[in-house]
């Protein structure tokens, strides 16, 4: 095994998601060597509190010796199935997953992980469409700042506009709304309004479409990495009944949301009162112990392709590692572990305490709105009030970041938000302990701009540069 120096330097060729091609090689990333519960050590032995659990996946917490096990006996029995043409422990994970699922979504595709679960979703409604005889349904409406995935199609169902450049998209696929997020409702609208401008982004754009050519609505019930934004109450309802109304199906994309981060098992209803058509999940499925991914599909859309298939209907769609007889193992064990210790219902005690909690931090003078719900928030932060600046938001959230892993604290910064969606296991301590964390690293943050802008003043420079 390589030491930590050595890992360091190899790291310069390794690719990360999102690298800057400019900078590569010249990373200084945190090393990290082992997880324990909500925590996480460095190279150093520092230990880090994982407030993102990971990227919003290791939900039943690291270093399970169970998950071990479970992975470590599914090798030694079977390392691999070929799901054309044969089948293992997926079949018995599909069933587990069906017993948690909203209304009749019983059917489940499994996936490598998010971006395949929302690719094979989507080609899944075309497929669909095809066979009811309207191959021109084939247009997707999506949320800017969504966030779905990796892959061609989902790269371009995502909404974030700065993360499409120098790539091409599948632009004449996808067009996308304003997201319901409260940053649009203005001091003249009530909620009953605010709702009604956010349901009516959705008709309007199905009718600039036209509704012949739509084919789904992909929404998050949460947008997650577009900034923990809740939508007003009674969105997705409404927006089903928008869907329903013009023939369209529903895609709920609950890669974060599912496997307990709001409370239950799925949020789509359990949170927020819909029984969509199809759900991709991934992340808690595994808690990220192995990668996997799936859609859930209604048995009224299977049993309508089963009535319009004639002879053979099949969906030419799937992976090598479909199914993969260690990841369902890991995803069954997952699954017995959130139930037999009641993690759902812990995250419904926690949630509401960790929202609480993060509250308190409105105070700070650059904190500009903290939100989020269940185990997923968020504290966004302005330097100069409506200033826009870019650079100075990008900045603002290095420099959070810093601090926070200094005082033994991981965050995720996305621009100027530092989001957290801890493990379901967190404890009230534990969440007093990070938002305690969190409070001294925005304002070491602060102080830290402060004198640069002091620095800078002295030698009469227009604009400071903190160092990252
Ligand atoms: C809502 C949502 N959908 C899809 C994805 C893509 O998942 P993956 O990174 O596992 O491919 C993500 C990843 O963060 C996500 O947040």
């Amino acid at each position: 095994m390589s030491t930590a120096a050595e890992l360091k330097q190899s790291d310069n060729l390794f690719i990360h998601p999102w690298d800057d091609f400019v900078k590569l090689g010249g990373h200084q990333r945190t090393l990290l060597d082992r997880g324990a519960g909500v925590y996480v050590y460095d190279s150093e032995g520092n230990r880090l509190l994982d407030a993102p659990a990971g990227m919003w996946c290791v939900n039943i917490g690291h270093g399970r010796e169970e998950m071990a096990k479970a992975v470590y006996d599914q090798i030694m029995a079977l390392t691999y199935v070929s799901p054309w043409s044969m089948t293992g422990p997926a079949a018995e994970f599909a069933a587990r997953i069906a017993e948690q699922s909203p209304g009749d979504l019983n059917h489940v595709f499994f996936t490598t992980g998010g971006s395949t679960a929302v690719d094979s979703a989507l080609r899944f409604v075309h497929f669909y469409n095809h066979l009811r005889g309207k191959p021109n349904k084939k247009k997707i409406i999506a949320q800017k700042r969504g966030y779905h995935g990796s892959t061609y199609l989902g790269g371009t169902v995502s909404g974030k506009e700065r993360d499409k450049s120098n790539l091409e998209m599948e632009s004449h696929l996808v067009h996308h709304i304003e997201a319901p997020h409260p940053l649009y409702k203005t001091a003249a609208m009530s909620d009953a309004d605010f709702l009604d401008q956010c349901v009516a982004n959705l008709e309007n754009m199905i009718a600039q479409v036209g509704p012949d050519n739509c084919a789904v609505f992909v929404a998050e019930p949460i947008l997650a990495s577009g900034g923990v934004i809740v939508p007003p109450e009674g969105y997705h309802q409404r927006c089903l009944e928008v869907c329903r109304k013009n023939d369209m199906l529903y895609l709920s994309d609950e890669v974060v949301t599912a496997f307990g981060r709001l409370g239950h098992c799925f949020a789509s209803e359990d949170v927020f009162g819909i029984v969509p058509d199809i759900i991709t999940t991934a992340k808690g499925l595994t808690s990220g112990y192995i990668p996997m991914g799936a859609f859930l599909v209604s048995d009224r859309l299977v049993d309508e392709i089963k009535a319009k298939g004639g002879d053979s209907a099949v969906f030419s769609n799937g992976f090598t590692y479909s199914g993969h007889p260690v990841a369902a193992a890991a995803g069954i064990k997952n699954l017995e572990i959130m139930q037999r210790e009641k993690l759902f219902e812990q995250a419904r005690d926690t949630g509401p305490y960790l929202q609480q909690q993060m509250q308190t931090l409105r105070d700070i003078p650059i904190v500009s709105d903290v939100r989020g719900l269940g185990l997923m928030a968020c504290v966004e932060c302005e330097l100069k009030q409506g200033s826009n600046d870019l650079a100075m938001d990008y900045e603002i959230g290095k420099l959070i970041d810093k601090h926070c892993q200094q005082l033994g604290l991981i965050v995720r910064p996305i621009i100027n938000m530092c989001v957290m969606s801890p493990p379901l296991t967190i404890t009230r301590a534990q969440i007093d302990d990070m938002v305690s964390m969190l409070r001294q690293g925005i304002l070491l943050a602060l102080a830290e701009i402060e004198s640069a802008e002091a620095a800078a003043a002295e030698v009469g420079h227009k604009h400071p540069s903190p160092a990252a």
